[in-house]
């Protein structure tokens, strides 16, 4: 399929608006009155006398209050259409754009497609793309947020990927990505709970894609994984957000981690640093707090410069700090901190707080979100200063440090 010549696919949606461009005009007046102030149940009252079924009706309007959420997510999300649980797994514009850099090349297939977060992007970064989703309604919405982006070179795909009439429709494409849908709340973390198993996407594709990325729950256990490839994970703002399997051409490494929206990755060799015991006495003048990324990768001695054996404070299973005694400015950090000291109990840290000018914490501890503001305005009660700082508790201590960089401060380029 070549630029501007995708051909519209035949949408089987029960109960909802079949189509097209009804849809379009519908969601487009719904957004007009919604964006000019209207109140939901007034639009939904005006679409209600537009569209022939409750069902519909009740599409559209979960439509226009999505968009409103998606703001954080997408772009240009005034323009795009996802039902509240199509965003809720779309991949973030961040992420999708990130990985479509690296997959680019002619012929592309996404194999769980949802409702196109990931394929807008493949849409301007690979000259055709294959979408396949085995439920109609996503496959809908895919086909409207091709619309709307202008994506034109998009054949959209309605059944089950692993079916091989699919297959064979797809043919042979340079590189397929596969986002499975996971059961909400899954603990278990395997791949037999994704939908489609990657392990079954590479037995069905093998013969027919150069390279694949698998998307895959992040905190499943690489141990889990029976098939050799780069395990990538990515963090947005400081939360890892996704782990990608890459196999084939796609692979370049055995780890990378990748740190978004800035971009920076470091790839190598996964290695365990097990955090030698760093007496709170001897902390560095500064604190960096570690990328989780980096850290979940394996990937903190190449972050802290080869160092074989760096001053690191685990604070809990996914907090880890490092201790320097200069100023280190690195993507990998998610925040530099000065270290002011640490103390045993919280009036002795209350008398440093004040002997320091402070008057507001921050609670950097694992703490019941019940107790989180009880503990700290009963701290803040005790405090006369202005100055701002921030409380990590590591063994039985409470180290207090002020924040002087944000997240991911890169160095001047
Ligand atoms: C996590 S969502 C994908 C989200 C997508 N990456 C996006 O950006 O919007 C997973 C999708 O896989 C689809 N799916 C599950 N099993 C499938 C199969 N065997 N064939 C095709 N699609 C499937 C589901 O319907 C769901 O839409």
């Amino acid at each position: 399929m070549e630029k501007g010549s995708t051909q519209r696919a035949e949408h089987a949606t029960p109960g909802i608006i079949k189509d097209i461009d009804r849809m379009i005009d519908v969601v487009g007046q719904g957004w007009e009155l919604l964006s000019a102030g209207g109140r939901p149940k007034k639009v939904r009252a005006a679409i209600s006398d537009l569209v022939k079924t409750v069902g519909d009706a009740d599409l559209v309007m979960d439509v226009l209050l999505t968009r409103k959420r998606s703001k954080g997510k997408f772009t240009n999300w005034e323009r795009l259409y996802f039902t509240s649980s199509g965003l809720r797994w779309a991949t973030p514009e961040v992420a999708a754009e990130h990985c479509a850099r690296r997959m680019a090349c002619g012929r592309i297939a996404d194999l769980a497609c949802g409702q196109g977060g990931q394929i807008i992007a493949f849409s301007s970064r690979c000259s055709e793309v294959v979408a396949i989703d085995k439920d109609p309604l996503n496959l809908f919405m895919a086909d409207l947020n091709c619309i709307a982006m202008g994506a034109d070179n998009v054949d959209l795909i309605c059944g089950d990927s692993l079916s091989k009439a699919v297959s064979d429709r797809v043919g042979d494409v340079d590189h397929a990505f596969c986002d499975p849908a996971r059961p909400p709340g899954s603990q278990e973390r395997k791949l037999s709970e994704l939908l489609p198993d990657p392990r079954d996407i590479l037995k069905v594709y093998s013969g027919q894609v150069k390279g694949f990325c698998l998307e895959v729950p992040p905190y499943l256990s690489l141990d889990k994984v029976p098939f050799p490839c780069e395990a990538e994970y990515v963090s947005i703002d400081g939360r890892v957000n996704r782990l990608n399997l890459y196999t084939g051409d796609l692979a370049r490494s055995t780890s990378t981690a990748v740190v978004l929206p800035g971009g920076d990755s470091i790839s190598g060799e996964s290695r365990e640093i097990g955090p030698g015991r760093v007496d709170p006495a001897e902390i560095g003048g500064y604190l960096h707090e570690l990328d989780p990324a980096v850290v979940k990768a394996g990937l903190v001695w190449k972050a802290v410069g080869g160092d074989s054996s760096p001053d690191l404070i685990e604070l809990d299973r996914r907090r880890t700090m490092l201790s320097t005694g200069k100023d280190v400015l690195s993507p990998f950090f998610r925040g530099t901190y000065k270290y002011m000291g640490s103390a045993e109990d919280i009036s002795t840290m209350i008398e440093m707080l004040n002997e320091r000018g402070v008057g507001s914490v921050t609670l950097r501890w694992k703490i019941d979100p019940s107790d989180y503001w009880p503990v700290r305005n009963s701290i803040e009660s005790k405090l006369s200063g202005k100055g701002k700082v921030q409380i990590f508790r590591y063994e039985d201590r409470y180290l207090i440090a002020e924040k002087i960089r944000p997240i991911h401060a890169r160095k001047e380029k």
